[in-house]
């Protein structure tokens, strides 16, 4: 048995960490053969349901007539608040967010009651038909409103606090003081929410849903059907797109789906339309950001002050922790020696907000980028010589507004490289030249770094686990406690395995999430998916080797540096064993071939009363340089070019970052461009489909897109093959795009006054901008 060692080949497996392997299913994506829960075969007799939303802001319900909903044809079952037996599904343990609403509504499209009929078509008909009779209540949608109507806060805010800012600011040579509003935005993940739930033995369910959080899902599911656990098994093979829109908002459409699945004994499946999914669902935060600041004659800042508040919706959700992001992000990459930040979490009648993408933190670093614009044009100079001016030291000037010390920045090489690829100095030159003389088109050109700090700040998030089987034919089952939504993490997870055991990438069979092969599991979400769990996949493989070693040892005769796993085979003293033959004989010897494995973060910790800590165990460092054309007539603008260097540290797979890093960039790209929500006086949400609501197109990606990954990096933190997160931190590449319009506007006047435009920078506030600039 065996080869010897000089028959070895060198080759390497295929598929590795490191190497560009695309998304184990993109053939699946596009030839449709990837299985999302609308595609499951659905069990006999499974039903469906359909929720019935509110159509007001905020009321009391005096009366909801559903006797024609029962009465309407198919209709099995109508759920109201106290058909559920624990109507809660806070996901912070607020009890402020009812399954269904109870008495009284708080935001135009809350789910009132569930309609489960015989089919999809009898659901959404029945709706139409009850009679609800509603008294009005004040309603406030706007932050600043309800900041005016003294609106409670969701979740206590937080207040980050370093040095001395009112003495820094009173002896400051230059103080300005300024606000702008930054829009929220809506996911759009192709596939919507979906949940479908099967009703098993007792108090046994299982449930299919499209999120990025099994185990909360489970427990919310447990929570509102008044069962343990034990009892609730939650799958997710894979999601049309998350964004953070997954991380909670499944939670709902999964606890009524398993309601009525236990109450009628039938499977039950909701789905809601694309209409009611962005009405009843919560979206990106957006804030009303104040500031003063002062900076001395050069730019530097010296005090920065700011109040940052968001509209959060109707409950807590997930505002507590995205607005304190939102603090850790408003000073980027720059120093803020005497700062004060404060975060006011507001409630509105609206929809309750939630992660998105960079949760919270583009709306605090787009904040903290307005301060520097603000002063470049105070001062009049080029906003990235302000930039430069205030980065964090290496070794000193490097403690941020949270106590944290910024150990690895890597900003000045970021920037410095992509300011001389992209030919940024001349490029700058050529457009206030080509602005001189050009009457109506104008353009703009502004280069912005970002650092994102990676981890989740619910210290306690950082955990992950992962389950792995090596079977007699030596083919592999992989688990872990993640879920796929696209960003290609169970490629990753699985490289790191195939790495691990040396065998080629096909030999690793990747399976669908589930709350009972891993337990205790956190939100796929903060980028963290391929840390965590590449590091926990990573800890199983561990424990599976030490057993085959031991095992090779003791049937060989040989010590442990004689055995080693190379590519596809195992070594064992001069034998070289094919993969598949050694664990037939590790599996006849009665070697445990299967193994858990867990991973928690080190070296993290917050408080936050104090607002110190260590929050972050490294960042991540990018930056982008964007060109745009301005129509001074129309607002019409079109982005020209980009380039971006982005820092992934050792790259666990460069195909997908750079996916993640193009793909983040373009929906940045749309939030502050073209997608805006906008609420009518009633309260209700206008813009809900695609008709009003205008996600980018392909016609509007960069005309020229040069994208590279900064090949030299590293994580100086002991990450999984020393790679670094990059779901979240180049979204705010984009930030490039709202500066270089912001430029384009400033030379109707002359570079003379900073515009001020607020985000979405939509063709209508751009050309509101320049009627504005060229009265000053
Ligand atoms: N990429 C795709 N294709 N689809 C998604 O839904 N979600 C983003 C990002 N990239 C998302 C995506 C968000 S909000 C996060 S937090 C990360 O992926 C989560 O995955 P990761 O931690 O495995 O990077
Ligand atoms: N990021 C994303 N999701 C989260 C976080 C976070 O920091 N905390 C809790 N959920
Ligand atoms: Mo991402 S917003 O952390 O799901």
């Amino acid at each position: 048995m065996g080869q010897t060692v000089s028959a070895r080949s060198s080759k390497e497996i295929s598929g590795g960490v490191h190497t560009p392997r695309q998304h184990d299913s993109a053939h699946k994506h596009v030839t449709g053969a990837a299985e999302y829960i609308d595609d499951m075969p659905m069990p006999a007799g499974a039903l469906h349901g359909y929720l019935g939303l509110s159509e007001r802001a905020h009321a009391t319900i005096k009366s909801m007539d559903l006797d024609a909903v029962r009465a309407a044809p198919g209709v099995v079952d109508v759920l109201t608040a106290a058909d559920v037996p624990h109507n809660d599904i806070s996901p912070t343990a607020r009890d402020d967010e009812p399954v269904l609403a109870d008495g009284y509504c708080e935001f135009y499209g809350q789910p009132l009651y569930a309609v489960i009929a015989e089919t999809r078509e009898a659901a959404r008909n029945a709706t139409q038909l009850a009679k609800i009779e509603y008294e009005d209540r004040d309603h406030k949608t706007d932050v600043i409103d309800a900041m005016a109507a003294d609106y409670p806060h969701v979740t206590p805010p937080l207040k980050l606090e370093n040095g001395d800012v009112k003495t820094a600011m009173q002896s400051a040579a230059n103080r300005l003081s300024s606000e702008m509003r930054i829009g929220g935005q809506d996911h759009f993940y192709l596939e919507g929410h979906i949940a479908m739930a099967v009703p098993g033995e007792d108090d046994e369910v299982t449930v299919y849903s499209s999120t990025q959080h099994p185990s909360e899902v489970q427990h919310m599911v447990a929570h509102a059907l008044n069962a343990p656990s034990n009892a609730v098994t939650v799958n997710a093979r894979r999601m049309g797109g998350g964004f953070g829109g997954k991380e909670t908002q499944g939670n709902q459409f999964a606890a009524i789906a398993a309601i009525a699945a236990k109450r009628h004994n039938r499977a039950v499946k909701i789905r809601p339309d694309r209409d009611d999914d962005m009405i009843a669902t919560g979206k990106r935060h957006d804030f009303h950001m104040k500031f003063e600041v002062g900076y001395d004659d050069e730019g530097r800042i010296e005090a920065l002050e700011a109040v940052f508040a968001a509209r959060c919706g109707f409950s807590s959700d997930l505002s507590g922790p995205v607005t304190d992001r939102a603090l850790f992000h408003t000073d980027n990459c720059y120093y803020l020696p005497n700062v004060l930040l404060t975060s006011r979490p507001m409630k509105t009648n609206t929809v309750s907000n939630t992660a998105f993408r960079g949760f919270g933190g583009p709306q605090g670093m787009l904040g903290g980028e307005r301060v520097i614009e603000e002063i470049a044009y105070a001062v009049g100079k080029d906003p990235l010589e302000i930039r430069k001016l205030n980065f964090y030291g290496e070794t000193d000037r490097n403690v941020t507004p949270y106590h944290q010390t910024v150990e690895d920045n890597i900003v000045a090489r970021i920037v410095g490289e992509l300011e001389g690829s992209s030919d940024y100095q001349a490029r700058r030159k050529a457009i206030i030249e080509f602005n001189k003389t050009s009457p109506v088109i104008r353009k703009g050109i502004a280069l912005t770094p970002v650092k994102f700090g990676i981890s989740f700040t619910a210290t306690w998030y950082n955990q992950a686990g992962s389950l792995v089987h090596v079977y007699q034919d030596g083919s592999i089952h992989l688990n872990h406690g993640g879920t796929e939504m696209g960003q290609g993490l169970n490629t990753k997870v699985a490289q790191v395995v195939a790495d691990e055991f040396q065998v080629d990438l096909e030999t690793i069979r990747i399976t669908a999430t589930s709350t009972g092969k891993v337990p205790n599991t956190s939100a796929t979400a903060a980028s963290s998916g391929s840390d965590l769990n590449g590091m926990a996949a990573a800890n199983a493989c561990d424990q599976i080797k030490t057993r085959l070693v031991a095992f090779a040892c003791e049937h060989y005769g040989v010590p442990e540096d004689q055995v080693t796993f190379v590519p596809n085979h195992v070594q064992v003293g001069n034998q070289l064993i094919p993969f598949p033959d050694f664990i037939k004989q590790a599996y006849m010897a009665r070697i445990q071939l299967s193994a858990a494995g867990f991973y928690k973060t080190p070296k993290i910790h917050w408080d936050r009363e104090k607002g110190q800590g260590r929050p972050f165990f490294y960042f991540a460092y990018g930056a982008s340089v964007s060109e745009v054309s301005i129509d001074t007539l129309t607002g019409e603008y079109h982005v020209d070019r980009v380039d971006i260097l982005h820092d992934v540290g050792r790259s666990l797979n460069p195909a997908i970052d750079m996916g993640q890093v193009q793909g983040a960039f373009i929906q940045g790209m749309g939030w502050l461009t073209t997608e805006e929500l906008w609420w009518d006086d009633n309260g209700r949400l206008r813009t809900h489909a695609p008709s009003t609501y205008k996600i980018p197109l392909a016609s509007d990606r960069p005309k020229e897109f040069n994208v590279q990954l900064a090949t030299w990096s590293t994580n100086r933190e002991r990450t999984i093959r020393r790679s670094k997160a990059v779901g979240e931190p180049p979204f705010m590449l984009a930030n490039s795009v709202l500066e270089a319009l912001s430029m384009a506007t400033a030379s109707v006047a002359d570079y003379r006054v900073c515009p001020r435009l607020d985000a979405p920078a939509t063709p209508e506030r751009i050309l509101m901008a320049v009627e504005r600039l060229k009265q000053a």
